[in-house]
């Protein structure tokens, strides 16, 4: 691991190049960004607004970039899907118990972690799971890889709607299966699914279908009437659903996930394997552990064939400690993250013309369309002249240099995510609204 630069805030203000903000680093004063944020770092039990160092523990976040930055013009990581606020203490606690013994064989068992995944999943989300129908898993990943594995021979096709998590093309080309790319259409500031091209491409040669809900990077939480509909037309076709559902937690106020195997079709749901975790939630990405499930038992059979987890014990204390005492801190996250979606929607029509925003109705990441932008840059000619692999990745690159702002471009979740890159806003607002002003100083003087 690389050295820890120490988790004051001070330092984090300094190496994130958060200059503005450094006089009220120690004095205890908030800056002022919005009473809202004031508001949060008084009457919540957990504070979010001040910075959390992560630089230099060897996070991808925000230690991978600047290798790729030399100039040393990277400021901001504000890409990779993490939350940059401390865990919640319950976790930490459970961990700093364990580590008491000092003993680090094979686990015996997951029977509690997944009881606790059935109490979740029920309080949240009125899901009745059977704790016999879920496996855990060492990531969504390795889960979804033994889906295609089982289900999507190789040569076959499978089918998703795009712009979507640049993972399930990894997926694809690691289990020799071709994507088959249904292109949203982004009407009146949703991205809605066009159902001919849908069923268009439900061809023999495609025997599985990922759908993502909430999806990243789009921000959609399906409805139960789109997922039905999905489902129905999937079950016609011979197509099993692989649902991913990792950002289930994380929807907007006035949003409801669905879990596809809560939908009122017996039969369609009998046609899906659901693959979730709470690593989302509660950042707990690096903690490897997630789970999936089916009422299905052919299905359930086909995935064991295909599936073997090797479980990290701290993992799984981390992860049970989250499930079962985690919730207030998530009760506190998830407003903030709201909020944050509405100052991002906010800032960018007052202040950043050359760029469109609208609220995500989940997940902690916006999709901007940046095509405006772009091209007063000349991204699509610039990026032939210097051999990117995209407009969008040229200008990833003219970002970082002229604001620090890293952020990721839109073409590396498929067809329809061009003009577009990915922003994540997990991060303190103090942070959030410095990327913002960067992004909004460098995009003025074009
Ligand atoms: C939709 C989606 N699925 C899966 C993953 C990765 O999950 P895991 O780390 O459990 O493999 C991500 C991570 O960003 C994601 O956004």
């Amino acid at each position: 691991m690389g050295k820890i630069v120490g988790l004051d805030r001070r330092t984090f203000i300094k190496s994130a190049g958060l200059t503005a903000l450094a006089g009220a680093v120690g004095t205890g004063s908030a800056p002022a960004i919005g009473a809202s944020s004031k508001s949060a770092l008084k009457s919540g039990k957990f504070d979010f607004d001040t910075p959390y160092n992560r630089v230099g523990t060897n996070c991808s976040r925000w230690d991978s970039p600047p290798k790729n930055y030399p100039s040393g013009n990277f400021r901001f990581g504000m890409g990779v899907a993490t939350m940059d606020f401390e865990a919640a203490p319950c976790i930490t606690e459970a961990l700093e118990e364990r580590i008491k013994h000092h003993s680090w064989g094979y686990l015996s068992s997951t029977d509690s972690l997944r009881d606790a995944i059935v109490q979740w999943n029920g309080n949240r989300h009125n899901l009745d799971l059977d704790p016999q129908s879920i496996v855990i898993a060492a990531g969504v990943y390795p889960g979804v890889i033994a889906g295609l594995r089982a289900f999507s021979p190789s040569g076959t096709k499978v089918l998703m709607l795009t712009p979507i998590y640049d993972g399930f093309k990894t997926h694809a080309s690691h289990t020799m299966v071709i994507p088959n790319e249904s292109p949203l259409l982004y009407r009146d500031g949703r991205w809605e699914i066009d159902w001919a091209d849908l069923e268009s491409r439900m061809t023999p040669d495609t025997r599985t279908m990922i759908v993502c809900n909430p999806q990243n990077p789009t921000g959609n939480v399906w409805t139960q009437e789109e997922l039905l509909r999905i489902g129905r037309m999937c079950l016609e076709h011979d197509i099993i659903v692989l649902s991913d559902e990792i950002h289930s937690d994380i929807v907007r106020g006035g949003q409801k996930y669905i879990p596809f195997a809560s939908l009122p079709d017996k039969d369609v749901v009998n046609n899906s394997i659901t693959f979730n975790a709470i690593s989302k939630t509660f950042n707990l990405a690096g903690m490897k552990n997630a789970y999936f499930y089916t009422s299905n038992p052919v299905l359930f059979g086909r995935m064991q064939q295909y599936h073997r987890a090797d479980l990290s014990t701290l993992g799984v204390v981390a992860n049970e400690a989250a499930y079962r005492h985690g919730a207030d801190w998530f009760d506190q996250v998830l407003p903030y993250l709201d909020e944050n979606h509405r100052f991002a929607e906010a800032y960018v029509n007052e202040h950043i013309p050359l760029v469109k925003v609208k609220k995500a109705e989940g997940t902690y990441l916006t999709f901007f369309d940046f095509s405006a932008a772009m091209e007063r840059v000349g991204a699509a000619e610039m990026a032939k002249v210097h051999n990117k692999r995209s407009p969008e990745h040229y200008f990833q690159d003219w970002l970082v240099e002229n604001s620090g702002v890293y952020i990721n471009p839109g073409s590396n979740y498929g067809v329809g995510g061009e003009g577009h890159m990915r922003m994540n806003l997990a991060s303190s607002r103090v942070v959030v609204k410095e990327a913002f002003d960067s992004m909004a100083a460098a995009l003025r003087k074009v």
